[in-house]
């Protein structure tokens, strides 16, 4: 019970299309924030959970989560404009005696504890950055404006959330960098130290586009049986 997880559940959830913020829209009658949290509070690697809430909903999302969170601390900040904003949010609110920090997307709603405590032992192992990644599947082609070539998906790994830091690490990763990147990784690659890749887990898809719904609700169904 050394670590703490950072959730952004802030965004807007544009591509997924009109509605309300992304982790507040359902999946099988319950919240994607519900989905997500639930999971990281059963992990036995996890002892504070911090969600960054859509602006404004900070309260609905602690009545939302508190009947959920019984194995763990629960914090409710406010998230920012962006996602990078969320995470430095959420890490300014994470309690002191958490070193292992787990940041994992909101949208990544039904990724197993298995997967956080899998990347909490990388981190405790002592790889400072660690991200779960998957083979890419499909033949991956380069399109630029004089032509298209093909790349050699050997070598290229699809990332998802959970990722793991050593506390110190991520937050001069946050202080330092202030470039738009997508995960908290980038930000540690641009302080020049390694990340370390762990297996990851196809219930950790993110829900990004209506089709994304279609397959967690699949998921989900037969998570129950
Ligand atoms: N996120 C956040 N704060 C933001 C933007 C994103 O906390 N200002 C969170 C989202 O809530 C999500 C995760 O970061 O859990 C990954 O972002 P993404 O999948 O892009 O979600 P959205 O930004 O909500 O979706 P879209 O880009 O389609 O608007
Ligand atoms: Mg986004």
């Amino acid at each position: 019970q050394d670590t703490v997880a950072l959730v952004p559940a802030a965004g807007r959830g544009e591509r997924l299309g009109p509605g309300a913020p992304k982790s507040l829209r359902h999946l099988g009658g319950e919240p994607l924030v519900v989905h997500a949290v639930r999971r990281l509070a059963t992990a036995s690697s996890v002892a504070a959970v911090v969600v960054a809430a859509p602006p404004g909903a900070s309260e609905t999302v602690r009545e939302l989560l508190a009947p959920v969170v019984m194995t763990a601390e629960l914090i409710v900040v406010e998230g920012g404009d962006t996602r990078q904003a969320s995470v430095a949010a959420a890490l300014a609110a994470a309690p002191g005696h958490c070193d292992i920090v787990l940041v994992h997307d909101a949208a990544r709603a039904l990724a197993p504890p298995e997967l956080a405590d899998a990347v909490a032992a990388a981190v405790r192992d002592g790889h400072p950055a660690v991200v779960p990644v998957l083979p890419v599947v499909d033949t991956v082609r380069q399109v630029t404006a004089s032509g298209s070539s093909t790349i050699d998906r050997e070598a290229l790994r699809l990332v998802q959330t959970p990722q793991g830091f050593s506390r110190s690490v991520l937050a001069k990763a946050h202080a330092e960098c202030d470039d738009a990147l997508t995960d908290d990784a980038g930000l540690v690659e641009r302080l020049g130290l390694p990340v370390h890749t762990v297996p990851g887990h196809p219930n950790a898809l993110k829900v990004t586009r209506p089709f994304d719904l279609v397959v967690a609700s699949a998921v989900l169904a037969a998570e129950g049986g």
